[in-house]
């Protein structure tokens, strides 16, 4: 996985309060603007794993419904589309069409309980 460099202070913008994502659970927020995928959060062990909402199989959103990212038992992340399963902690794909192939990580900054995403996060490649 490439490094991630983090923007300048201006350049952030506010996802959420680390409270609205449930323990063990998923939730997905729209794209920011036109030319944008949206993004998703996964809360679990004390941690908040932020990617592009963005299969790497078809580039569909991963949800079957709303905020419904994880398997059933909550180990892993799954695409709705074709089942591919997704390693929570580093998004890549351990089984399914996209196999060895991972979602893109979105670096966050948590203050005062509220995380923020960068804000070009999602933007969807020009052409
Ligand atoms: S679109 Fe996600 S596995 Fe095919």
């Amino acid at each position: 996985m490439e490094d991630l460099i983090p923007p300048p202070p201006e350049a952030w913008r506010r996802l959420c309060r680390i409270d609205e994502i449930p323990e063990d659970a998923a939730r997905g927020f729209p794209p920011a603007a036109p030319g944008f995928a949206g993004l998703f959060a996964v809360r679990r062990g004390g941690e908040v794993h932020v990617y592009v909402n963005s299969c790497p199989h078809l580039g569909v959103s991963l949800e079957w419904t709303t905020d419904r990212f994880l398997s059933a038992d909550r180990a892993h992340i799954v695409c709705g589309t074709h089942g591919a399963t997704f390693r929570i902690a580093d998004g890549v794909c351990l089984r399914g069409p996209c196999y060895g192939a991972a979602l893109t990580p979105v670096l966050i900054e948590i203050n005062d309980g509220t995380i923020r995403v960068p804000a070009d996060s999602g933007r969807r490649p020009a052409g």
